[in-house]
């Protein structure tokens, strides 16, 4: 089999759609099917429906590698590895939502020329209880994604490590998929299917560990008068702690760490076994989400009647993914304390719609910020230090108050200005 054998995506989404770039990028020809029409039929005019940096430029340069299609009999002739990219969303008991999965599994049937290789983040025992169900007449191969949205393209040409789990009898697919990796120069841990599974959602977990973590220093800093910026920065120069994901915040949300944490939870007690660490993870994190409420009140008293500008929408800055964003837990929250709510995002206000309650969408950021009692930075987005603070933000506000969830302002400049400030940790 050559190095540049086609492949099939199956689901174009983030994961998809990234996936079926970069492997066109790398010279594929990559067959992509998702059930939505609309979808479909805007990929074919060459419209991304999603925005993620780099991905549209990726996609058009080599539209003449890529099919789009409805149909699952467009993708079998065509390609025998066919990437699973479809979601995996929470269901109500917390556990992974596998319906989708499983109807992909039912349209692909049985057929030993092909193998389904899973890039959605599933519990772990998904790939044995697949091939179980199809009882060897189809390859299996476990491939979980670790890209990041916002940095997605460059993650995945890019990895710290691709991991390829497979079983020996798998008659040889695990090793075409690792190969199909070998151009990026990342190294490839190859290991069985459930410890495929289990890198993934340990992964995930550990990270969300980290943001609570450093978050609890937060709040334990507020009230000892540390700050928590200098405490993340002396540890994180320490190789063994790193300096990722110690960045003190309104804690973690989007459509991956909530549901993963609360997967792999879920997981270690259906087998019996009380994962304390991560119940408390999730905590941490839920109830980091609220905290700004409290700093609005410590200032306004009741939130009655106030008007509450949110700057942020989507769940982190360069993506316009709004799934379990803390804006919406905010804006909620807001609402049932009385305020009245004004939100602004460059590019993500439009997909939160009704889930943003009445909340008022703004054109713009001073839009949402005239006539505001005060200002919550929720999303990290670099035009929001932009801003005129000291100028024209500081006219339209009805009173100086700024909830800055991301520590992510300049904190001298805005105290010089005038305004009382309220950071995380700091
Ligand atoms: N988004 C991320 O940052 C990220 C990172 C790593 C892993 N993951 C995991 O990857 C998976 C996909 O995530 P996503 O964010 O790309 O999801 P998404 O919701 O953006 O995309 C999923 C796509 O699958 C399509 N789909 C559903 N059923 C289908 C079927 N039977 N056939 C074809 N298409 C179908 C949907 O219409 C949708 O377009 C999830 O399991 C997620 O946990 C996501």
């Amino acid at each position: 089999m050559n190095d540049r054998e086609p492949i099939g995506v199956i689901g174009a989404g983030w994961v998809g759609l990234v996936t079926a770039a970069c492997f066109s990028e790398l010279g594929h020809d990559v067959y992509v099917r998702d059930i939505l029409q609309e979808k479909i039929d805007s990929l074919s005019r060459g419209e991304v429906p999603i925005y993620e940096p780099g991905l549209s430029e990726m996609l058009g340069r080599n539209s003449e590698r890529l099919h789009y299609t409805l149909e699952m009999a467009d993708l079998l002739p065509n390609a025998e590895l066919l990437f699973c990219c479809v979601d995996t969303p929470p269901s109500y008991s917390g556990d992974a939502d596998l319906s989708r999965v499983n109807r992909v599994v039912e349209e692909v049937g049985g057929s030993t020329d092909h193998a389904l290789v899973m890039k959605s983040t599933v519990p772990v025992g998904t790939g044995r209880s697949i091939r179980r169900t199809a009882n060897g007449a189809i390859g299996y191969v476990s491939n979980p994604e670790f890209l990041k949205e916002g940095s997605a393209v460059n993650d995945f040409m890019n990895p710290d490590r691709v991991v390829v789990g497979f079983e020996d009898s798998d008659d040889g697919f695990g090793e075409r998929v690792a190969a199909l990796y070998e151009p990026l120069d990342a190294p490839i841990v190859h290991t069985d299917v459930a410890s495929a599974e289990m890198i993934k959602l340990a992964s995930n977990a550990f990270l969300a560990t980290k943001i609570s973590f450093i978050n609890e220093i937060a709040n334990v800093s507020e009230e000892l008068g540390a700050n928590v910026d200098e405490v993340a920065r002396g540890m994180g120069l320490d190789a063994r702690i790193g300096p990722q994901f110690l960045r003190a915040g309104l804690g973690y949300g989007g459509s991956c760490f909530p549901k993963d944490v609360s997967a792999l939870k879920q997981l270690a007690g259906n087998t019996g076994y009380h994962f304390q660490l991560l119940t408390s993870v999730i905590e941490v994190n839920e109830l980091q989400k609220r905290r700004a409420i409290g700093k609005l009140q410590k200032h306004l008293g009741s939130l009655v009647g106030k008007e509450i500008a949110l700057l942020g929408v989507a769940f982190k800055p360069n993506t316009d993914d709004i799934r379990e964003a803390t804006s919406l837990v905010l804006a909620g929250r807001l609402q049932s304390e009385g305020a009245h709510v004004r939100v602004y995002d460059p590019i993500a206000s439009g997909r939160a719609g009704s889930l943003l309650g009445g909340a008022r969408v703004a054109e713009s950021a001073l839009d949402a910020i005239d006539g505001a009692d005060a200002v919550v930075l929720v999303t990290e987005w670099p035009e929001f230090r932009e801003l005129d603070w000291e100028g024209d933000v500081k006219q339209k506000l009805r009173s100086p108050l700024v909830v800055d969830g991301r520590n992510f302002l300049d904190r001298e400049l805005l105290t010089r200005a005038g305004y009382t400030y309220e950071g995380v940790g700091r």
